[in-house]
This record gives structure tokens, sequence and C-alpha cells, in this order.
């Protein structure tokens, strides 16, 4: 790991910025369920039926149905020491660093995250069909809710599938573009345009490094491979850049 983190800070150098996108499986040792692995949720639900424009059209009460367990999951499960790696890592570079999820949960922000673009949305929101006013929402979503400012139906605050996805208009693109160090922690690397973030900073000639239990369609792309829970290898990871960065303080 101290190669790994040497070779991190030598990329970033001085003023780099870094930037890092986080899936699924950095809130798996949370007891946040992924999609695509063994067990995910993508074998238990057809995505064309609970997140799509489409279904919600067809079957809007399936669709509350499905968030609306997910968002009470939610408020069991805890942040992992993956989620509190970040935050640290988020000190060490204070605004040279953003974190993009395309976590829907906030599990980031309870750690203690504080620049974080969710992408692909929020649980935790919903969102006016008729006026698109978005509102925090902790409990259930039911049809017989209104907006406040319209009476139009709300809907979850989520991106699903066909739809673009937030912040890709400006700021993904202005933390990914020139950035020194991006890591791509916990994702399948299968889902676009979040999955061709790498290229992106590859291309740009920044460090692309990976953080996962297994290679992934698009591991390729990542210079740098760090196999293993995101849980351990995050904590471990910090624990050497901070060793480098700031060795007075390192016992
Ligand atoms: P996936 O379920 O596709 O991939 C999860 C990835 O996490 C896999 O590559 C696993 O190997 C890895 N993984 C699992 N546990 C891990 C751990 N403890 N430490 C490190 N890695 C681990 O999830 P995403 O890539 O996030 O979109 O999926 C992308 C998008 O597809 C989601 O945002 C969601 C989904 O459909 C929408 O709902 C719009």
């Amino acid at each position: 790991m101290k190669d790994a983190a040497r070779r991190i800070i030598d990329a970033i150098g001085e003023g780099g910025r870094v930037a890092v996108m986080t899936g699924a499986g950095s809130s798996a040792e949370s007891g946040v369920r992924t999609f695509r692995d063994r067990g995910g949720l993508w074998e238990d639900y057809s995505l064309e039926e609970v997140a799509t424009s489409e279904a919600f059209a067809t079957n809007p009460s399936r669709v509350h149905e499905f968030y609306n367990t997910r968002r009470a999951h939610l408020a069991t499960v805890q942040p992992n020491d993956g989620h509190r790696a970040l935050v640290r890592l988020e000190s060490l570079f204070g605004d040279r660093f953003a974190l993009i999820t395309q976590h829907v949960d906030d599990l980031h922000e309870r750690a203690g995250s504080r620049r974080v673009f969710h992408m692909h949305g929020e649980l935790y929101k919903a969102r006016c069909v008729e006026c698109s006013d978005v509102v925090e929402w902790m409990g259930d979503i039911s049809l017989d809710d209104g907006c406040r400012s319209c009476s139009g139906s709300m809907r979850p605050h989520i991106v699903w599938f066909g739809e673009v996805p937030f912040f890709m208009e400006e700021e993904i693109p202005d933390v990914c573009d020139g950035c020194a160090v991006f890591f791509s922690i916990g994702t399948s690397g299968t889902v676009y345009p979040a999955a061709g973030l790498a290229s992106m900073v590859s291309l740009g000639g920044g460090l692309c490094v990976e953080i996962n239990l297994e290679t992934t369609p698009g591991s390729g792309i990542f210079e740098l491979q760090i196999e293993g829970k995101a849980g351990e290898r995050l904590p471990a990871l910090l624990d050497e850049l901070e060793a480098l960065l700031k060795p007075e303080e390192a016992v």
C-alpha cells in the first residue's frame, strides 16, 4: 500500500485535484445491497419494472414500493470505515477534493463528507412530477402525496434508466477535467456516463485508481488497482497517505 500511496502523492504533486467516484460496493459493508453482484438487487427485481419512467407511468405503486423499501432500510444502516476514510481524504485536500457518487443513500454525508455530487439522485428527496420542486422526504411516498407548490404528484428524486444524471452539465465534467487522481471505488463501471469518467481523466493525463473486490470490464484504464474491500483497503491507504503528507502526526 505504501507504493500505491507514493504514486498517488507523486501524481497529485503541488496543487493537483483529486476526484472520487463511488458505487454500490462502497456501501456493501454497511449492509446496503449492490445491484449486479451475487445477491444484488437486480436478481430480485427487473430494473425495467422499477427503475424507468415507463415503469412509473405504468405502475407507480410498484415503483414507490421499491424505493420506499430502500428508504426504510437506509434508516437501519450506518456508514462504514470506507466512508470514514473518504472523509479523511477530503480533509487532506480540502477544496481540491470532490466526491462523485452513484449512491442514492446518504452514508457519505452521515460519515462527514461535504463536497458530494449525487449523480443518480437521493433516496431522502422527492420531486414533483409537474413543477420539479425537490423536497426532503424521509418516509414513504404514496400516490396521495401532493406537491406543496402545485399539488402535482411526487416521485422519488432518483435518476432512472434513460434519464440524464444530475450534475453532468457542469459540475462533474469540471471536477474530472484536468484532475490529477481519480479513484473508482466499488462500482462495476457498467452504467454510463459514470463509467466514462475515468477515461476522461486518463485522457487528460490523470492517474486512475480502482478499488474493488475484483476486476471490472473497465479495469484496463486504471493504472493502479487495489483489490479488496473498500472498508479495509481505503483506511489502509489513508494511513499511508497521511504518513507521507503529515509525517509529524504519524505515530
Ligand atoms: P454494481 O452492483 O453494478 O457493482 C458493485 C461493484 O462493487 C462490483 O464491481 C463489486 O465487485 C464491487 N464491490 C462489492 N462489494 C465491495 C466492497 N466491499 N468493496 C469494494 N468493492 C465492492 O453497482 P454500481 O456500479 O454502483 O443506477 O451500479 C451502477 C448503477 O447501476 C447504480 O447507481 C444504479 C444501478 O442500476 C441506478 O439506479 C440509476
